[in-house]
């Protein structure tokens, strides 16, 4: 967990001012340390959360203070810098303001005026979490932001969501292509104590095996032809927050092995690096392939299955939760109409059945896409079945495009309700005909129809 003390680092080649101003502060805050240069005291800074730094400009070793505070501003956003110097101009004191300094400070020290800066900073951190406690309690009580769902199914998954949010457990995201993954781990992000710091998302589907390592842990400067200079990786980016592995399972063997070493050494260095790192940052990572398969294939190894599916949520496709549909529906053409500057639209009855019945191969994305074609290319206000894309209203077959039916009986059933779908579009949603025509009484399409969302 993250830890709530506010810690500082003082960073000064002068060992007089070190001692001085960390013996004045030390009633200030819970924890100091001192650094001479650059180098050490971003390694320091790395190996521990400091919530605020007093760096002088002029090191004598390394990169000036300035340059230092960047990298640690970039390392943790939130961090509380004040800049000190003896040779101060005005230049100077507006690059420092520039790089998100909270405050410039001239040698020789005034310490009661340092003093009252660090107990600022010390405030505004605590207003900082507290307001992050507040958001994390409200999202707490009611829905998750930006996922819509009523439904049961949903309705879990959000209470999986609130439950392991605030924790720092390791998550694995399940589910089809399109059914919202992503948006699951921002809402863990969102909802978490991490939700000041940093979002990284990274998808290792689509990086080449001879970028991965880089991507993910970084590299120094002349590492390989063409690194110019030192990169962070996604790792260090994610310090202080969550670091979001899209398609985990796309790696590659080598690649998997480098991941789960990490893992569980909790270190990794730089590509042509030497100085172990740590990365205080929460992983979430996601697939929609089946893992069982993969593992069994050999294809994903099953050590590092254990280390990311500490907590497993699945998010299910969209034809296990018709009940969301129209409410999806709803959203996104309020979404599009705004966003494309059109009036507000509405789908007729008959055309919202057809959509809650369909079998969405796509999920989520696939609906949202259509209905932004719809608002963009039909002009009334009411959307009838007709304006509806053939994909949805023709072949009685459309689930077979559904990667998932995996048993005989899936097949059936499957085939089933979508005859009924079609006979009673071809009988325009007239009951009794539409049963005559499939041979059964009305009380049985009744039942057919309530089984399949057909309604
Ligand atoms: N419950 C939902 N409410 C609102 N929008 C949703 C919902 N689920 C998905 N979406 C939208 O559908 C699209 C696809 O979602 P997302 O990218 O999270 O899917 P995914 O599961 O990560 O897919 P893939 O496996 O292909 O990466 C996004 O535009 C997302 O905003
Ligand atoms: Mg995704």
């Amino acid at each position: 967990m993250i830890r709530h003390d506010f810690n500082l680092l003082i960073v000064d080649d002068e060992p007089n001012i070190q001692s001085g101003l960390a013996k004045g502060l030390a009633g200030e805050v819970d924890f100091v340390q001192t650094s001479g240069d650059a180098e050490d005291a971003l390694a320091k800074f790395e190996s521990k959360p400091f919530q605020i730094v007093i760096v002088d400009v002029r090191l004598s070793r390394g990169e000036t203070g300035i340059e230092l505070m960047k990298k640690m501003r970039f390392l943790r956003p939130h961090t509380a810098v004040i800049v000190i110097t003896a040779h101060g101009t005005v230049e100077m004191a507006v690059e420092a303001m520039h790089a998100g300094a909270i405050d410039f400070v001239l040698k020789p020290l005034d310490l009661n005026l340092v003093r009252q800066q660090v107990r600022k900073a010390r405030e505004f951190y605590r207003l900082l979490r507290e307001n992050q406690q507040l958001r994390n309690r409200l999202a707490g009580a009611g829905e998750i932001p930006n996922i819509i769902g009523g439904g049961a199914a949903m309705q879990d998954v959000f209470h999986q969501i609130r439950q392991v949010a605030r924790t720092d457990a390791t998550v694995l995201i399940q589910g089809e292509s399109g059914t919202g993954k992503e948006l699951v781990a921002r809402a863990l992000h969102d909802l978490s104590e991490r939700n000041g710091g940093p979002f990284i998302a990274v998808n290792l589907g689509a990086m080449p095996e001879s970028l991965l390592e880089s991507e993910l842990f970084g590299h120094e400067k002349g590492a390989f032809s063409g690194a110019l200079r030192q990169k962070p990786g996604c790792f260090e980016q994610a310090a202080g927050g969550t670091l979001f592995l899209d398609e985990v399972t796309e790696m590659s063997a080598k690649s998997q092995v480098d991941l789960l070493r990490v893992l569980e050494s909790q270190r990794f260095t730089r590509v042509g690096g030497e100085q172990l790192l740590t990365s205080d940052c929460r992983i979430v990572s996601a697939t929609n392939r089946t893992v069982d398969d993969l593992i069994k294939d050999g294809v994903f190894r099953e050590d590092l299955f254990y280390r990311l599916n500490v907590i497993p949520i699945e998010v299910p496709p969209l034809r296990g939760r018709r009940e969301d549909i129209p409410l999806l529906v709803e959203h996104f053409l309020e979404l599009f109409c705004k966003r494309h500057n059109r009036e507000m639209k509405r789908l007729a009855p008959a055309a919202m059945q057809i959509l809650t019945a369909a079998s969405w191969p796509g999920n989520v994305r696939q609906l949202r896409n259509m209905i932004e074609r719809i608002v963009i290319t039909h002009n009334g206000d009411v959307v009838h079945i007709e304006e509806l894309p053939l994909e949805l209203t023709s072949s009685p077959n459309s689930t077979r495009h559904s990667s998932r039916i995996s048993s005989l009986s899936e097949a059936v059933e499957s085939f089933e309700r979508e005859t009924i779908q079609a006979a009673l579009l071809a009988s325009n949603l007239h009951r009794e005909n539409t049963a005559k025509a499939l041979g059964i009484s009305v009380r049985t399409l009744h039942y057919k129809m309530g089984r399949y969302g057909l309604h």
